[in-house]
């Protein structure tokens, strides 16, 4: 997709100045012409093809494990997910409402409300939920993944919708700016994933929501020993896994699915009590999950993805997540969870 290739900070920026802030030393931000200014530190963060590009690398102590950048240049060169079967609005449409969870945040998250993606990757749900009346901020640190997302913005005036280069260790955004914010598949290719939590729950408000997917310990177990089997044998036997049989779809899109679930570099897997005991060290309460964590209630797509629901007991969520070894391989073995972020009472 064709760029323009502006240098002008994008207008969702300029309209929501007072929620950006600088991710070197949170001080606050001005724009000139063609840059990003902080007026306290004096950093210029520039803008490619309409995106600002405000990644700055984890300033940690030199003995943490630290990923970013191998996952950074990983999906540098495997963008993920892709646009390949979606050219235009009504197919993006389709195919999220189709991954039916898409759908549910669509039917459900209100309008005219500020949504943050965080790790939006190429920003198909960025972009989805975008077309409706809704400001929605598209995060990552991968610029490929994000020339793609905004290649489609551009192209189908998602004017609602903007995408800027960050580390969510370092975020661009002040604290408690978004009611909901949204980060499915990215904490667990982070050296450090509560920390990464602990960062981005920050930016959402008081009584706001945050929803996260990882892969769960148990729902990768058929994964890994793909993973394996193609290891041993230079990548054959690829029908092993049931998306790269699919004849619908295309080359570029299994290639993309292929190194994401194969080839990634890091991964680390959860549970849902882990995620719970996160929310309980971070003032969150737990709302909703899918898998449902009570084992009599099953999923419906009419479920309410905002209203609390019982989080189950402890026998309930080890037969529900063991249950994930078998049913959890095809989606990727993916758990997701929502919580509400509790207003302190002084
Ligand atoms: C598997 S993709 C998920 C994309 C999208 N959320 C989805 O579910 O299709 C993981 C994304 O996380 C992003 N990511 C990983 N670590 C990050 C970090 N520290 N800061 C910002 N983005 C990060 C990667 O660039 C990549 O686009």
């Amino acid at each position: 997709m064709k760029l323009t290739t502006t240098t002008i900070p994008p207008s969702q920026m300029v309209d929501h100045l007072e929620i950006f802030n600088c991710p070197i030393c949170r001080g606050d931000l001005d724009m000139s012409a063609e840059s990003i200014l902080c007026k306290d530190c004096t950093y210029e963060f520039e803008i490619k093809d309409g995106i600002p590009l405000m990644f700055v690398p984890n300033d940690w102590d030199k003995k943490k494990k630290d990923v970013t950048l191998d996952m950074k240049s990983f999906y540098e060169g495997s963008p993920f997910p892709n646009y390949e079967d979606i050219d235009d609005v009504g197919t993006l449409m389709k195919k999220s409402n189709d991954g039916i969870f898409a759908g549910m945040m669509n039917e459900q998250i209100p309008f005219n409300i500020r949504v943050l993606e965080v790790g939006t990757g190429t920003g198909q749900l960025s972009n989805f939920l975008g077309i409706a009346k809704r400001h929605v901020f598209g995060a990552d640190m991968t610029i490929n993944s994000l020339e793609l997302a905004q290649g489609f913005k551009e192209k189908h005036n998602l004017n609602n919708v903007g995408f800027y280069q960050m580390n969510l260790f370092k975020p661009i955004f002040r604290e408690k700016s978004f009611p909901v914010v949204i980060c499915i598949g990215v904490l667990h290719h982070t050296s450090d994933p509560f920390k990464g939590f602990q960062s981005i729950s920050g930016l959402v408000a008081d009584n706001g929501y945050i929803i996260i997917g990882l892969y769960h310990k148990y729902g990768r177990l058929i994964t890994d020993t793909r993973r394996r089997v193609f290891n041993l044998t230079g990548d054959r036997f690829k029908w092993l896994d049931p998306n790269l049989k699919n004849l619908e779809v295309n080359h570029t899109k299994k290639m993309s699915w292929f190194n994401d679930q194969y080839k990634n570099p890091h991964e680390s897997k959860h549970t849902i009590g882990e995620v719970m005991r996160w929310f309980e060290k971070t003032g969150f309460e737990y709302i909703y999950g899918i898998p449902n964590p009570v084992l009599s209630e099953k999923f419906s797509r009419r479920d309410s993805l905002f209203k609390k629901h019982k989080s189950g007991s402890y026998l309930d969520r080890a037969i529900v997540q063991l249950k994930m070894i078998l049913t959890g391989s095809r989606e990727g073995g993916f758990f997701i969870l929502i919580g509400r972020k509790k207003k302190l009472r002084i």
